[in-house]
């Protein structure tokens, strides 16, 4: 495995089944204080609430601290200083940083600049690797399996970091994508190009009533609003008496947050998975938090 992770391609599946095996090892029984007196610098230009704290709480579940800002208001980067300067900074004081930045290619930016290992957190709309790890983990917990799965990509996928990555993993798997946006939102070209390379079978659509029969998983996103300005034609919205065309075993993940588009009567369904998704965050975290410190044997 490399010594960052600053892109869901940085792993090969060796190492995502690897750090999912891990993590299972580590949901299963708690290791202790593996950490001890390691410090991982918290660097979040951008608002979190699961990533931030899933990896705090990583860290001292495992024995560790954390140091850092929750936004880039605190830092000396309100004065004009440059990432990599803020950066080189963290480098000196912490063993790991995990950096969260509104603009693509930031992380790779600040892994150029230290010594030790970066992950990211999160990069405007590009990657958002650990979520893609945590993703997976989740699938293979509620299906058991990570092949021969249909899986529907549905909601903002033109700027949502979480669905390029998740992706760009799934060519690893026996799957069969569904891709499903507003016109206005559909996936990059990039993307789908990488998609056919890899002779992953996809298809495009625009509503959820069209796919929802053929699914195994239904992955929903919220709009990235934050990130542009253009107009959204009929954004999507899941209510459970949609999910009444549904395969009995369909379980619907999310990122969160959750916005419009999972009405929260869908919560209290078989279907609804994305709770305990985000609780998964905290031992994906710590495989990932362990290896690249050299505290498990590596991937
Ligand atoms: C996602 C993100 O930040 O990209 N959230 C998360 O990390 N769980 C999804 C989002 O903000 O929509």
């Amino acid at each position: 495995m490399k010594r960052d992770l600053i892109s869901i391609k940085d792993l090969s599946k060796e190492d995502i089944l690897d750090l999912i095996g891990q993590a299972e090892e580590l949901k299963r029984s708690p290791p202790g204080r593996i950490l001890e007196g390691k410090i991982l610098a918290s660097c979040f230009f951008e608002p979190s609430t699961r990533t931030r704290l899933s990896f705090e709480a990583a860290m001292a579940r495992l024995g560790g601290t954390s140091i850092g800002f929750s936004s880039g208001e605190m830092t000396s980067t309100r004065k004009g200083e440059s990432i990599q300067d803020t950066m080189r900074m963290m480098g000196s004081y912490a063993d790991i940083i995990v950096i969260r930045h509104p603009l693509d290619g930031s992380a790779q930016a600040a892994a150029d600049a230290v010594d030790i290992p970066v992950v990211n957190g999160g990069d405007g709309a590009n990657q958002h690797p650990t979520q893609t790890l945590l993703d997976l983990f989740s699938i293979k917990e509620c299906q058991g399996k990570l092949d021969g799965l249909r899986v529907g990509l549905a909601g903002d996928l033109r700027y949502g970091r979480t669905v390029h990555s998740l992706a760009q993993a799934l060519v690893h798997f026996d799957v069969r994508l569904y891709l499903i946006a507003p016109e206005t939102l559909e996936m990059p070209q990039d993307i789908c190009d990488f998609l056919r390379q890899k002779g992953v079978r996809f298809s495009f659509h625009h509503t959820l009533e069209e796919v929802l029969p053929k699914l195994d998983i239904l992955y929903m996103t919220r709009i990235q609003k934050e990130r542009f300005t253009h107009a959204v034609d009929s954004p999507l919205r899941l209510t459970p008496e949609m999910l009444e065309s549904a395969p009995t075993g369909l379980r619907v993940l999310h990122p969160l947050p959750r916005l419009e588009e999972i009405d929260p009567r869908v919560d209290t369904t078989e279907h609804a998975y994305y709770f305990q998704q985000a609780a998964d965050g905290l031992p994906v975290r710590q495989a990932l938090l362990a290896n690249l410190l050299g505290a498990l044997q590596p991937c």
